[in-house]
């Protein structure tokens, strides 16, 4: 099995870097076109994706290093704007790679559909009449796509929800759980709460109104767990045993505080989000999904946990809903999303969810190590360095050099490069 454990691998040229993901992924030609072509998708595509098309947007596509998810290496597609994103990722899944990498796991496929009835005088007679009527609700629901049902899917349970005191008057909620298999499902689930609408109104003597997924999908959990070492966290002035605690304290600032909490879990889904996006994942819906079960308590709250273990270990968690699909969608029409799933290698959509949430919570780890020692502007500017390094001309171990130079000196700029590279290669 190939590594995905690899250093300096900024300092390689584009073209390095694309053949070695190339090599490790086995891509064929036409799958590295499509990722050096400019933004991974011609007109005619994007005209078949969405209405009232008159160009295109390109984003950068990087990869994230040192990945290893249950035993498994894993090279992870990222596009995302904020510079800093995949070069955290990286670092925090070095570290959690020298605990024995991230441990995942996810529940089945149920997403659930929702059903809003309206004009019940008894909203307790309509529940026991839906109870009553439940096979063949769940029967005529399964009729709808035969694939998913053949593939193991499908309508599996009904759930009735009263709704007595809303703005708009009593209702009664229905959800129907509904397995998606490794599609994202939207389109199925909605399809199904379509076509029982008819046969709800006659069961329930009441008017349909929406017929709905829920963006709450928390029958659809991924989580991630990892545990690493107090001496793989020490750096500089700080002690393995400093950087434990400064992170614990991040957690408990973020778990009592919603202030902080919208911050550290948009951490979270800085990674969630880049790996969303590079495989045509509906991302505002794992957005909608993540926020509203941080607040599922009553109390909007982290999405993550982090402790020291007995032996002074760095213990992470995360836990979120993450409605992702291996078929159908942008993941299917988009060329490069379909690049993407291939490097990542996984092959169903509670796969690529497990490797979503150690994604989520390496980028987590990255940032709140960072904050809680020597703060985010410094790697920052670290990186910032290297690209002006690499502007003003440096080259192999040079940049490294002219970056830290210039980071020590306070003055990350083109023309204090261009006198350090001068400097370096006349001495
Ligand atoms: C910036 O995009 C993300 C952070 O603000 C996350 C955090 O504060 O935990 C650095």
């Amino acid at each position: 099995m190939p590594s995905s454990r690899v250093s300096g691998f900024y300092n390689w040229t584009l073209q390095e870097r694309l053949e070695w993901v190339a090599r490790w992924a086995d891509l064929l030609d036409e799958e590295v076109a499509v990722l050096k072509s400019a933004p991974g998708l011609t007109l005619d595509q994007a005209d078949r994706m969405i209405e009232n098309v008159v160009g295109l947007h390109g984003l950068p596509l990087g990869i994230a290093l040192n990945f290893q998810v249950n035993g498994r290496d894993v090279l992870v597609p990222m596009v995302i704007e904020e510079p800093s994103v995949v070069a955290g990722a990286s670092f925090a899944a070095k570290l959690a790679r020298s605990g024995g990498g991230f441990r995942a796991e996810s529940t089945p496929p149920e997403m659930i559909g929702q059903i809003q009835v309206l004009d019940l005088l008894d909203l307790e007679a309509a529940r026991a009449a839906v109870e009553a009527a439940r096979e063949r609700i769940l029967a005529h629901a399964d009729n709808v796509d035969p694939v998913i049902r053949r593939l193991g899917g499908g309508a599996q349970d009904l759930e009735v929800r009263a709704l007595p005191d809303t703005p708009a008057g009593p209702m009664l909620v229905l959800h129907l759980i509904y397995d998606c298999r490794d599609a994202m499902g939207a389109n199925a689930v909605n399809t199904a709460c379509e076509a029982l609408a008819p046969l709800i109104e006659e069961i329930t003597g009441g008017r349909v109104g929406l017929r709905i997924l829920s963006n709450l999908a928390d029958r659809r959990l991924a989580r991630a767990e990892c545990t690493v070492p107090a001496d793989a966290l020490a750096f500089g002035d700080f002690p393995g045993e400093r950087v434990v605690r400064g992170i614990v304290e991040a957690w408990g600032f973020a778990a009592a505080d919603p202030y902080r909490a919208a911050t550290h879990n948009k951490g979270i889904l800085n990674g969630v989000d880049a790996v969303a996006i590079a495989t045509g994942q509906d991302w505002r819906a794992i957005e909608a999904g993540a926020h509203a079960y941080a607040a599922r308590s009553g109390r909007y709250t982290s999405l993550s946990t982090w402790e020291q273990d007995g032996d002074g270990n760095l213990v992470g968690r995360l836990e979120m809903p993450l409605a992702v699909g291996t078929v159908g969608g942008a993941t299917r029409s988009h060329p490069t999303a379909q690049v993407a799933l291939k490097v990542l290698g996984v092959r169903t959509a509670r796969e690529l969810a497990e490797v979503m949430a150690a994604v989520g919570l390496a980028q987590n780890l990255a940032a709140i190590r960072a904050l809680a020692t020597e703060g985010i502007q410094r790697g920052h500017m670290t990186l910032h360095a290297r690209q002006v390094a690499i502007a003003a001309g440096a080259q192999g171990d040079e940049i490294e050099a002219v970056a830290r130079r210039m980071v020590a000196e306070g003055v990350v700029r083109p023309d204090r490069a261009e006198e350090i590279l001068h400097e370096t290669r006349n001495t």
